[in-house]
């Protein structure tokens, strides 16, 4: 069975309490959980991680790219400027797709920037939750 990889970057873990108005009351065991039922609908085994370390995401990126493990990945912030984090994702061997609560393309314009898109396979943008879910759908389709 395919092992996917949620990767959350930092300040998901403060969903539910993290500015509601934009991201939603879902906390991140929410978001854990709507992964686990996705995935095991679509007979996909899923592991949810999330960190507000930038090293810490790498190395877990570094662990995928070893493994070829496909990751969903939700850079928060790191996103717009992190290119560590962008340079692990090119090191991917199996598909990635990177997510997003909200649409970064219709927020503040330091947001409009992902130097992450540009080496993952597809994103999914502006849906809750269900950009998960449809992450783990595309991800399901490409396995
Ligand atoms: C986010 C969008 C980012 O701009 C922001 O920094 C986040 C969350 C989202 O899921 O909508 O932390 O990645």
């Amino acid at each position: 069975m395919t092992t996917v990889l949620v990767l959350n970057g930092p300040n998901l873990g403060r969903l539910g309490v993290r500015e509601p108005e934009i991201y939603g009351t879902a906390t991140h065991d929410d978001l854990v959980e709507a992964c686990r039922e996705t995935a095991a609908a679509l007979g996909l085994e899923v592991e949810v991680r999330q960190s507000d370390d930038e090293s810490e995401l790498v190395r877990w990126l570094h662990e995928a790219a070893d493994t070829e493990t496909p990751v969903v990945l939700n850079a928060a912030a790191f996103t717009h400027y992190s290119y560590a984090l962008r340079d692990a994702c090119a090191q991917l061997r199996a598909p990635l797709v990177e997510v997003h609560l909200t649409n970064p393309a219709a927020r503040e314009e330091f947001r409009h920037t992902s130097v992450v898109a540009g080496v993952a396979t597809g994103t999914v943008t502006g849906f809750g939750l269900d950009s998960y879910r449809l992450a783990l759908r595309a991800v399901a389709g490409l396995a």
